[in-house]
């Protein structure tokens, strides 16, 4: 058996059994179609791959390029392969879709007409231009050496860009040399719960509600007690955060996750009074501040002691999830364990990317980026606000004033989870509140994220909506 690698992108393997003693009964040819059809068919060569030019295969078979040559085009005139111009050859055809029996397909279900999922960033409007621009810049100017692995914390052109941008916009007090890159917010709260386990801590604190997908079940699985603190309509409600004997807090003090809720001033100074106090870490979770709508920023509790809170941000709702970037303001004692933690889980994250991502900061295209976005899901929020007024004025939003959710609190008569089951049967996908409560207790609400939706998709999916309340309450 020859195992050759092809010259597609996508490398893949071809598997090419020649049985040359059989070749008066199976001429070679045939022999070199029929394996690449089985190919084809198990879906090892892929839709799209291409193929070897014919004289390089022949000469990885030792045979003659006739043969190759023979066996290609029978291929192409089976469909299996195409022919382009310049003597390309592809595969045609997706797996199990050639001459033969094709693999059943599995009824799939309807998607929803509209989709108000929380998390989903528009992807569509990631600035590729001005990214390739920086992408390009990176390897025209980048020495190789750059490309070696690195420390934990990240690449120093970022660290800079970033504290130059979030001092000046989140009113941080950042020190580059404090600061860690990470896989997304999901990877840093995962690194500073080891770290703060390692280090002897017991208890973690949470906002009740607050994701159900990331501190919670890390902490849990890193051994410590996660205890609810629950959120009033201005979020955490610090008097019961002092009374829980935590010895960290993971919060969302500009715009409460979902409930939407700002930490006032006075509450803030509490907060750090007690981290203070007791020797405990806030855990800044910044996640969408840089899109407010209706009043000026509010700053990162960070500045206030940055000896006590982390800050950490992600590039995941201000360009996509995709990338992979977060970012975390680290007190210096504890920087160099976190920056160690990150190094044994991955080794760093993409250099090029963060080299990429510091040009981007550093030439004005995120502030560009942002400054085009605003008004864009300003435009989605209003919409859902005044679709909502119309169709459901008996639902109570808050939390309006930033991000890409809203959540409306439900009246008493009726009841999340057959809202929500209702309203799927009539085409609108969302969920309630109440999965992401520690407490069971609370009222009901629905979260609505707007961020990908259009205007007019925003108000059908009201109007289907109002239908689904009608049908509870028909019920
Ligand atoms: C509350 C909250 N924090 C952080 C994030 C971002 O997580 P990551 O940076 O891991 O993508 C999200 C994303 O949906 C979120 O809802």
């Amino acid at each position: 058996m020859h195992r050759l690698r092809t010259n597609s992108s996508t490398a893949e393997d071809l598997l090419i059994e020649l049985d040359r003693d059989r070749s008066r009964a199976e001429p070679l040819h045939r022999q070199v179609a029929a394996s690449i059809r089985e190919s084809v068919r198990a879906g090892r060569l892929r839709h799209g791959a291409s193929l070897p030019p014919s004289r390089t295969l022949a000469a990885g078979l030792g045979v003659s390029r006739g043969v190759v040559v023979e066996a290609y085009q029978q291929l192409v005139a089976e469909g299996y392969l195409t022919s382009r111009a310049g003597g390309y050859t592809q595969v045609a055809l997706e797996p199990g879709t050639g001459p033969g029996p094709a693999p059943r397909t599995r009824a799939r279900e309807a998607p929803p007409a509209v989709d108000f999922g929380y998390g989903h960033t528009d992807v569509s409007t990631f600035p590729r231009a001005a990214w390739l621009r920086s992408v390009r810049t990176v390897f025209a100017a980048t020495p190789n050496e750059r490309f070696a692995y690195l420390d934990g914390r990240g690449v120093p052109e970022l660290h800079q860009a970033l504290a130059d941008y979030l001092n000046r916009v989140r009113g941080t007090s950042a020190d580059p040399k404090d600061m860690v890159v990470c896989s997304g917010f999901g990877q840093g709260v995962s690194l500073l719960i080891q770290v703060l386990a390692a280090r002897g801590a017991r208890r973690l604190a949470v906002e009740d509600p607050s994701p159900d997908d990331d501190a919670r079940p890390l902490a849990a699985a890193a051994g410590l007690d996660v205890v609810g603190i629950p959120v009033g309509p201005d979020g955490i409600r610090v008097g019961e955060l002092e009374k829980a004997d935590a010895d960290a807090v993971v919060l969302t003090p500009s715009h409460q996750w979902p409930t939407g809720g700002v930490l006032s001033a006075a509450a803030r100074a509490r907060v750090i009074r007690w981290a203070q106090r007791r020797g405990a870490l806030v855990i800044e979770d910044d996640y969408d501040a840089e899109y407010r709508y209706d009043r000026a920023p509010v700053g990162a509790i960070q500045g206030l002691a940055p000896d006590r809170v982390v800050y950490c941000g992600t590039a995941s709702k201000t360009l996509v999830p995709g990338l992979r970037l977060g970012w975390m303001l680290v007190p210096p004692h504890l920087v160099d364990d976190v920056a160690q933690a990150k190094l044994l889980a991955d080794r760093g994250s993409a250099v090029i990317d963060q080299l990429t991502f510091a040009d981007f900061l550093g030439r004005g295209e995120f502030d560009r980026h942002l400054r085009r976005m605003r008004p864009v899901y300003r435009r989605r929020r209003d919409a859902l606000l005044a679709a909502l007024d119309t169709h459901l004025p008996e639902l109570t939003p808050t939390g309006i004033a930033a991000g890409q959710h809203v959540v409306a609190w439900l009246p008493p008569d009726l009841d999340e989870a057959a809202v929500v089951a209702a309203a799927a049967r009539r085409g609108v996908a969302l969920r309630g509140v109440a999965r992401y409560r520690l407490d069971p207790a609370g009222p009901g609400g629905l979260i609505f994220g707007y961020a990908t939706l259009s205007e007019r998709a925003i108000a059908r999916g009201i109007a289907a909506l109002a239908r689904a309340v009608a049908d509870v309450r028909a019920a």
